[in-house]
This record gives C-alpha cells, structure tokens and sequence, in this order.
C-alpha cells in the first residue's frame, strides 16, 4: 500500500480470495486464460490517441497494459482492483511504463472526480461487486457523457458451464442473463449499443480430464464471453 492510499476492505472474502490468487501465479494463469477473448472485448473501445482510460478488477494490470499501448504516449490509463497483492503485482509488471497507474479501490467506491475517464474496460470482474447497481452507477459516475464502458464476463445465465463456481470459489457473485446485464447497465444510466460473443480459437489441452476438457471446449467454440458495449447517457 502506498501513503494515503484508501484501503479496499482486505477482510472482505473476495479481495483476500485475489490476494491469494495473486501470490499463487494465479493472476498471470488468468492473464493466459483470457487474454484471447478479452483482446476481442478490448478491440471494442473506441480509444483515440490521448484518452484517460481505467480498467476495472484489473488484476496484475495486463489489459491496463493492452490500453496504455493504444491510448499512445500522451494517453493515462488507470488500472483499480480491491485486492492489495494484484495491485502489487500490476505495479511491479508495469515499473518500466509511464502514464500508467494502479489503485487499491473497490468499485463502489472509486478514487476519481465525475466525468474523468473517456472510457473503461473491465473484464471478468464486475459480477464480483457485491452491489452491483452501486459499482455500475459509480463507473458511469466516473465516465464522460458518451464515453463507452466495453464490459466481459465469463459468469452469466447463458453459460452453463460458470453455473457452480460461487459454491466453488467461496465467494458471492451476481449472475445475470444477456439482457440482466442490458437492463442492469439501462438503470446506471447507460445505454448498451450492441452485445457479442468473444470466442477462443486455441485448442483444450488434451491431458485436461474428459469432461472439464468436452466443457472447455464447448466454452470456447460455441458459447464465448459475453461482451457488452455500453455508453454513457
Ligand atoms: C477474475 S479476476 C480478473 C482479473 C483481470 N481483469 C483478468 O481478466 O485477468 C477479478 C478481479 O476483480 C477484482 N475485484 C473483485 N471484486 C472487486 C471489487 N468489488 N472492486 C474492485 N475489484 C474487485 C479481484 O480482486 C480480481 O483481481
């Protein structure tokens, strides 16, 4: 933590979870798993040269990295996650960039002034909040009118495959459909433009179990993470 830095609440059961995760290698397995689908979402963000970018549950910073290179060198990208030890880990990976920095902050709660971001990303992050009206209203609190949020999950109702991970995780998630997330993003004041499906190309494993790879590979070549592209009213 740095001096004066506010403190995300570590005895809370998913910032100590990540915290964890973090100090296992976790946070880069994550990075391997996602970067493919999540480079999709990311693609959506409609980034100019210059912008003011936050990435939300950034974990060990690598998509704030992906928005540091394409807001270019006079862009500022912001990375906030609720677990101290991911932030560790962004700021760490990061040591050699500038205009990039990384906050402990929980999503309800962010760090900034009104109107401060052009625009956000966030993935497989934001069902974690543990009021997710509140973090949605708050990351429109933080974006320009017309600045686009560009949100993936991997949790949500149309993915058979996500269903039990709460009781396996241990901690509470929000699990919604395709149009919950529409109408949730509706009430915080967005409106969402389009929603697709990011796939993943590479193969499973063939080492992995029969029916963890037969599920993987059914995640990966027909059901996707759910991207949803959303602007600021
Ligand atoms: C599944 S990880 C995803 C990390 C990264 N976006 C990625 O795709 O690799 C979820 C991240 O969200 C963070 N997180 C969970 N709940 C949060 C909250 N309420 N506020 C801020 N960060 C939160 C966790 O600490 C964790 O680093």
């Amino acid at each position: 933590m740095r001096v004066g830095e506010r403190m995300s609440d570590v005895t809370d059961p998913t910032a100590r979870l990540f915290d964890q995760w973090a100090r296992d290698g976790q946070a880069e397995r994550m990075q391997a798993g996602h970067l493919a689908r999540a480079s999709q979402a990311l693609e959506a963000l409609p980034i100019a040269p210059g912008q003011r970018l936050l990435d939300l549950g950034c974990g060990n910073g690598w998509a704030t990295r992906m928005l540091h290179a394409r807001a270019g060198a006079t862009g500022w990208c912001y990375g906030v996650d609720a677990a101290p030890d991911m932030i560790a880990r962004a700021r760490e990976q990061s040591a050699l960039l500038d205009r990039i920095e990384f906050q402990v902050a929980t999503f309800d709660a962010l760090p900034w002034p009104d109107d401060h971001f052009a625009h956000a990303f966030s993935f497989e992050a934001l069902y974690y909040a543990p009021d997710l009206a509140a973090a949605l209203a708050e990351v429109h609190r933080v974006l320009q009118p017309g600045g686009t949020l560009v949100a993936g999950t991997d949790f949500y109702a149309e993915n058979p495959t996500c269903l039990g991970w709460p009781e396996r995780m241990g901690v509470p998630m929000t699990l919604l459909s395709e149009q919950g997330w529409v109408d949730a993003l509706a009430a915080a004041g967005f409106e969402v433009e389009r929603t697709f499906r990011c796939l993943d190309p590479r193969p499973v494993d063939p080492a992995w179990p029969e029916a963890k790879r037969l599920a993987e590979e059914r995640f990966r070549s027909e059901i996707g993470s759910l991207a949803l592209v959303a602007v600021a009213g």
